[in-house]
């Protein structure tokens, strides 16, 4: 059945490794009827949570309004959520933490996303796969605790220059990804 997709992407680069990725996966998804909504957290302005606890209480999910309004609603129109992001330092570029840090709204207010499952792809420009361990149970964590389905996890490794990716499979792997999401 068709659904509603949110594609949420990490990198700051526009049109490097995990744009590919993304790009790729929406091809599929469009390709097989989904609608697509793409938030592009490393290219956004999202301020650090505060932690004071007044979310949802005001016009805006974060009383300190800013792009994660955007991703709020998103969060609030999607079946489904596939995030794409680079390895920054074992884990999430900076925007793409601020983005899920904010998520706590919808946790300690106890709303729920429309989302219900989840994929994470990640890229770096490491070969080893446990460098990617701590940022993929971050990953596994935060759908548990935000209550989607975790679906799996997609490592493309030893791509650093921008580009790099479409030396790999993964490109035409994320096109099926997208089509069978
Ligand atoms: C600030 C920064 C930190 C990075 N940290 C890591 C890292 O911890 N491990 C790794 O394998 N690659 C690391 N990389 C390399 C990127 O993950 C890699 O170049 C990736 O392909 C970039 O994806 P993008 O083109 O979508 O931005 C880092 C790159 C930058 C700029």
């Amino acid at each position: 059945m068709a659904k509603t997709i949110l594609v949420l992407t990490g990198s700051p680069r526009k049109g490097g490794n995990s744009d590919q990725l993304a790009e790729a996966f929406i091809r599929g998804a469009q390709g097989a009827g989904n609608s697509v909504l793409r938030f592009d957290a490393g290219r956004k302005q999202i301020g650090g949570c505060v932690g004071c606890g007044h979310c949802f209480s005001g016009a805006t999910p974060c009383v300190s309004p800013d792009d994660f309004t955007e991703f709020a609603g998103y969060l609030q129109q999607a079946d489904a959520i596939a995030i794409f992001t680079p390895l920054y330092w074992f884990s999430w570029p900076a925007g793409l933490k601020s983005a899920i840090d904010k998520m706590f709204s919808f946790y300690c207010s106890g709303t729920k996303t429309r989302v219900k499952e989840s994929i994470l792809v990640v890229c770096g420009e490491a070969d080893q796969m446990d460098i990617y361990d701590p940022l993929i149970k971050t990953y596994e964590k935060t759908a548990e605790t935000i209550g989607w389905e975790d679906k799996g996890h997609i490592v493309v490794p030893a791509v650093g220059e921008p580009g790099a990716v479409q030396n790999t499979p993964a490109i035409e792997g994320m096109v099926k990804i997208g089509t069978y999401y």
